[in-house]
């Protein structure tokens, strides 16, 4: 059940771990199902990076707001750009990362045909008609909505941008908005870590791009 969004940026006493993320991979098989499920929409502008990097991020959120449903958020963050996989894929580029892209009709249609794939995959596992019609709340408009409708939505949306500030995340996406590292590692500063809704998605946030500058050497290769 989606719990009400609550007063941003959402609060949390519990310690945030904010070591490298590749030391805290996403737990557990139960997920691998709805994986192998989507594995072809994965192929898909990186997806297969983006997704369980994305989700690794969810987990490590939902243990420190444990009023959130983790299912939830989980499958949410699995799922919610596969539907990449079924746009054409000559305009993910062209229209998804230039301009004002996160307008762009590429940008509604990933979102709606990423309904259609937890509609299509998440009965047949076994997963109850409200919780498919939650997963679809958050996944439409999880790029173009301005407002996050719940907990679950406020950390899946954290957990999409938390990718990009690992090092593969900066790798991925400066290419895609045809950046180089260090000004896309400036962008991340000013208006990725401003979106971020929770406490501790901004603690994540901070620590992980100041090691990734260190890593990329971002001060001299400018
Ligand atoms: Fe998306
Ligand atoms: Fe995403």
């Amino acid at each position: 059940m989606p719990q009400p969004l609550p007063p941003l940026p959402i609060a949390t006493d519990l310690p945030v771990d904010t070591s490298p993320i590749s030391l805290t991979p996403a737990s557990g098989v139960d997920l691998d199902p709805i994986w192998r499920s989507v594995e072809r929409e994965t192929r898909t502008r990186e997806n297969d990076i983006h997704l369980p990097i994305s989700l690794a991020y969810a987990e490590r959120l939902c243990s420190v707001y444990p009023q959130a449903d983790p299912l939830l958020v989980r499958v949410s963050v699995l799922l919610h750009d596969t539907g990449w996989g079924r746009v054409d894929e000559s305009r993910i580029i062209s229209e998804g990362f230039s301009g004002d892209w996160r307008k762009a009709a590429i940008r509604f249609e990933h979102e709606k045909q990423g309904c259609i794939i937890a509609r299509e995959v998440l009965p047949p596992l076994g997963y109850s008609e409200q919780f498919v019609d939650d997963v679809c709340d958050i996944i439409d408009g999880h790029d173009t909505r301005r407002e996050a409708y719940s907990l679950e939505d406020a950390l899946m949306r954290d957990a999409d941008r938390l990718w990009r500030f690992d090092h593969a995340g900066i790798a991925l996406a400066a290419d895609w908005f045809g950046m180089h590292p260090a000004p896309y590692a400036d962008r991340l500063a000013e208006e990725i870590i401003p979106e971020l809704l929770s406490q501790a998605a901004i603690e994540i946030a901070t620590t992980e791009l100041a090691r990734s500058n260190a890593l990329l050497k971002t001060e001299v290769l400018r």
